[in-house]
């Protein structure tokens, strides 16, 4: 895939997601449609889920397509964990060179996470995005999916 057939799907899967999370509320009707649409929108996004924050440090599972995850995450383990603690998106391009990397499926070989921020710069949640290939993600995916999780972070201001 090119880089502009790359920004192309985005720039449709954000506008169809737009659309279908219009005046909605209710943050697990928004965060279950955008991983069923980021799911479906490239065919090496093997897994695509949300972990929410449910107390201080800690992360818990929330909607997500493919095999299971794992069900929660404590802020100090995992890429999802570093990715809250740290409120930055991580890129990993080789899983298996990540002694912290959390594999809730034995054929997970690179990962991006992106912090999910209300109002006040506080994360809410991370979206999570694992891939059976090596190094499927790169700074365009990482613009992309980071400007999707602003807009879907609106619903946190509700
Ligand atoms: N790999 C993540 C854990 C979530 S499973 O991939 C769905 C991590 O290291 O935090």
């Amino acid at each position: 895939m090119n880089p502009h057939e790359k920004r192309g799907i985005y720039q449709k899967t954000r506008l169809h997601i737009q659309a279908l999370i219009a005046g909605e509320d209710d943050e697990i009707a928004v965060l279950a449609t955008v991983a069923a649409e980021l799911r479906h929108a490239f065919p090496h996004f093997h897994w695509v889920g949300f972990y929410r924050v449910v107390r201080p440090g800690l992360l818990k599972v929330g909607p997500y397509q493919g095999g299971h995850g794992c069900l929660t995450i404590p802020f100090e383990r995992g890429v999802c964990g570093r990715c809250a603690r740290e409120r930055t998106t991580q890129v990993v391009a080789d899983v298996t060179r990540l002694p912290y990397h959390i594999a809730c499926s034995g054929s997970t070989r690179s990962e991006i996470v992106v912090p999910l921020l209300d109002v006040r710069g506080e994360v809410r949640a991370v979206l999570d995005i694992d891939s059976d290939l090596p190094a499927m993600f790169d700074a365009a995916d990482q613009q992309e999916l980071e400007a999707l999780a602003a807009e879907v972070s609106l619903v946190y201001a509700c």
